[in-house]
């Protein structure tokens, strides 16, 4: 293990062979050099924004897993059931972007879960808009994304990624129950696959396509192009799976979505309103 270049900092010692695991098929333009793994913590999303606000000059990109999140954070508030067995990590990246190129990040991500899922288990998923990770009609996976700005730039971007893998559904559905969070389907890579996977390895992969994507973010217009149409077209397959609902204010409807621009807002053809409308607020989905 190429231990001198890693700053690897874990709660049990048992954990350095799973970062064994996922850290031996990088090559030496991995990015992703310090790992932070945790039997548990509140969230790795909250850690990684401490970590954020400690951080030097001269900061490499930093991943954050752990087994356990007590208080896992969602989308829009929400509450994120993260009992043991799942995959829950976050990534610090340090970036100098303008904000409206945000929703490439969120495009990655989901297109990285997706990649890795269909390479580890042979399942196919679909990304529901903006970036839920479905199979079989019901929820995965999960994506959020915090940034910390500066003079109108974003500095620090934290991905945070969660996945249900080998965790028991009937915890997550007593967990979320519990937390008297409503009850959407969700599923877990292991019931659907009949059979665990591990985790290691798919952190392994997931953390390759993400430094694949990100270092060809160099070459930003053909990369933008790329990310987008691969994005656009699990987005347009998700219309044949998922009855799309929006809210604009107290108008409710269904719709499909016929385009996505590289902003992340989407274009919607609603039969019921009898027009297309261009909607870019994720708080507009239901
Ligand atoms: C969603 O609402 O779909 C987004 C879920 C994101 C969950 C992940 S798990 C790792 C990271 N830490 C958190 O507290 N949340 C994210």
């Amino acid at each position: 293990m190429r231990t001198t270049l890693w700053k690897i900092v874990l709660s049990k010692k048992k954990q350095i062979s799973v970062i064994e695991d996922i850290i031996s098929s990088f090559s030496n333009d991995f990015m992703f050099r310090e790992f932070y793994y945790l039997d548990q913590v509140s969230s790795t999303q909250d850690f990684a924004l401490e970590i954020t606000k400690s951080k030097g000059e001269c900061f490499s990109p930093v991943v954050v897993i752990s087994d356990i999140q007590t208080c896992g954070k969602g989308r829009k508030g929400k509450y994120w059931s993260s009992t043991e067995g799942g995959i829950w990590l976050s990534l610090i990246l340090e970036t100098a972007l303008e904000p409206e190129k945000l929703f490439l990040f969120m495009m990655i991500s989901a297109l990285g879960v997706c990649e890795t899922i269909e390479e580890e288990t042979g399942l196919i998923p679909i990304i529901k808009w903006p970036n839920d990770v479905y199979i079989n009609k019901r929820k995965t996976a999960g994506i959020l994304l915090d940034v910390n700005t500066e003079l109108g730039k974003i500095k620090d971007i934290v991905i945070g990624i969660g996945v249900n893998s080998n965790n028991e559904l009937s915890h997550v559905v007593d967990d979320l129950a519990a937390n008297n969070c409503d009850q959407k389907p969700v599923t877990t890579l292991k019931k659907e696959l009949k059979q665990e996977i591990l985790n290691s390895k798919f952190i392994g992969n997931l953390l390759l396509r993400m430094n694949r994507y990100l270092q060809e973010m160099d070459n930003m217009l053909f990369v933008e192009s790329n990310i987008q149409n691969n994005y656009k077209k699990r987005i347009l397959e998700s219309n044949k799976h998922i009855v799309y609902a929006f809210k604009i204010g107290d108008y409710e409807f269904e719709g499909k979505i016929v385009d996505v621009a590289v902003d992340g807002s989407i274009l919607v053809e609603s039969p019921l309103a009898g027009k297309t409308l261009r909607i870019s607020s994720v708080n507009e989905i239901l």
